[in-house]
């Protein structure tokens, strides 16, 4: 790479001729044949995201006694937030950038209580289900707490009798999913939290990806236990805005049952000439425009608007599901919200992928047992008759059958 600092400026008609011929490589989002990375509800919710995002692109949510602005917009939309997910008159909770960064923090809440609470403990474990996503490992690793992975039911849920036995003194942590990522199924979090609350460990609810589905979800008919604060025994959830949240990036939330919980989110400093320095994040500058955006977009959909994007990404999903089974490629579980994944010991997954890339898709995978993952959004409604058509395609190529030996996939992000 010898890119250097260019001597002198270059015009931005030429910058921006660019940054579009850049992107003429990339997928095809708009077009949905990309199974993850945007959450898209419409051009109208696009728009107000960006504008408002660019009404405080400048703005800086490590300042609110400046922007004061900001910090109302966060505490309105930490008030929504608890408000879909039962928070009652103590919870609380705060935005930060990212689901990684809400699961980091909950991570080193739960670490700080059980520390505080048995100050001869080992080191502090995380115990998991299998399916949980990778940022509490990301976050044990950098917070010195040791994770424990259990295997999962048969459902692809988690085997909550393997989680039992997995607790040791040292467990500082459980978490279940809200739903995981894999299969998209929503773990029995009641099962879990009791669980937590007989042995007294911080219960956290991965609502990365449900946080702000799941609840439209379920006011429409979708069949899964509950999950949030409704649930004693839970103490923090995360809960993507970013995602179904529909809003621009850089945008989560964190949310705790109680204040002394949330208390351990905040970190304190003044050794230093320039005084007193505080935040909730592990960030410091936050994007102003990714908070006024979660705002707007927010309010914007309300509680009708969520509820309608919600339907129709239920509808592309068991349109996809019925047709995919009737093709021989069943669902993986029961998943009954917006992430579904599908294979058959029958056919050679890696096969059928590759012939789909081919066509034009951009494929995600499952690796146990081999399947082909969708998070799914607005773009993937239209394309539904395509996909098909192109898997049916597909699946009358000969390789795409299994043989000894076939069938492993590459499930890389
Ligand atoms: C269940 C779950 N938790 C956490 C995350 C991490 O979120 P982020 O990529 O915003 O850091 C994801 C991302 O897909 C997820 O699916």
């Amino acid at each position: 790479m010898t890119t250097r600092l260019p001597a002198h400026g270059i015009a931005w008609e030429e910058l921006q001729r660019q940054l579009k011929d850049a992107s003429s490589n990339d997928v095809d989002w708009r077009g949905g044949r990309v199974p993850m990375f945007v959450h898209y509800a419409g051009e109208d919710v696009l728009e107000v995201a960006k504008q408002a995002y660019l009404m405080y692109f400048s703005e800086n949510g490590l300042g609110p006694r400046a922007f004061g602005s900001l910090a109302k917009f966060e505490a309105e939309v930490v008030a929504m937030g608890l408000g879909l997910l039962h928070g009652g008159p103590e919870a609380c909770g705060a935005m930060t950038t990212g689901g990684t960064e809400s699961i980091f923090l909950a991570v080193k809440c739960a670490r700080d209580r059980a520390l505080a609470r048995h100050p001869g403990m080992g080191k502090p474990r995380i115990v998991m289900p299998q399916s949980a996503h990778p940022a509490f490992d990301k976050a044990a690793y950098f917070l010195g707490l040791e994770p424990m992975r259990t295997p999962l039911g048969e459902d692809f849920c988690a085997d909550v009798a393997a989680m039992r036995a997995a607790l040791t003194a040292d467990t500082a942590m459980l978490v279940g999913s809200a739903p995981a990522f894999p299969h998209g199924v929503v773990d029995a979090i009641p099962e879990i939290a009791e669980l937590a609350r007989e042995h007294d460990i911080w219960m956290h609810v991965d609502g990365c990806v449900g946080g702000y589905f799941a609840p439209f979800a379920r006011e429409l008919g979708a069949d899964i236990p509950d999950f949030d604060f409704a649930v004693e025994g839970v103490t923090s959830i995360s809960a993507d805005l970013h995602k179904y949240g529909y809003t621009a990036k850089g945008a989560s939330t964190l949310f705790f049952a109680d204040p002394a919980s949330f208390a351990l989110m905040g970190y304190h400093f003044d050794n230093w000439p320039r005084g007193q320095y505080f935040t909730h994040t592990l960030v410091g500058t936050r994007a102003g425009g990714a908070i006024a955006a979660a705002w707007a977009v927010m309010n914007y959909l309300g509680k009708d608007g969520y509820l309608r994007v919600t339907e129709r990404v239920m509808a592309t999903r068991r349109a996809m599901q019925q047709r995919l089974d009737a093709l021989g490629l069943p669902t993986l579980g029961r998943p009954e919200l917006c992430i579904f994944a599908f294979g058959s010991p029958l056919r050679d997954m890696a096969a059928i992928g590759k012939g789909m890339t081919a066509r034009g898709w951009t494929v995600g995978y499952v690796n146990d047992p081999p399947g082909i993952h969708h998070m799914l959004n607005l773009t993937h409604e239209p394309v539904v008759g395509q996909y098909l058509s192109d898997m049916a395609a597909v699946l009358k190529e000969p390789q795409t059958h299994a043989r000894a030996g076939s069938g492993k996939v590459d499930a890389r992000y």
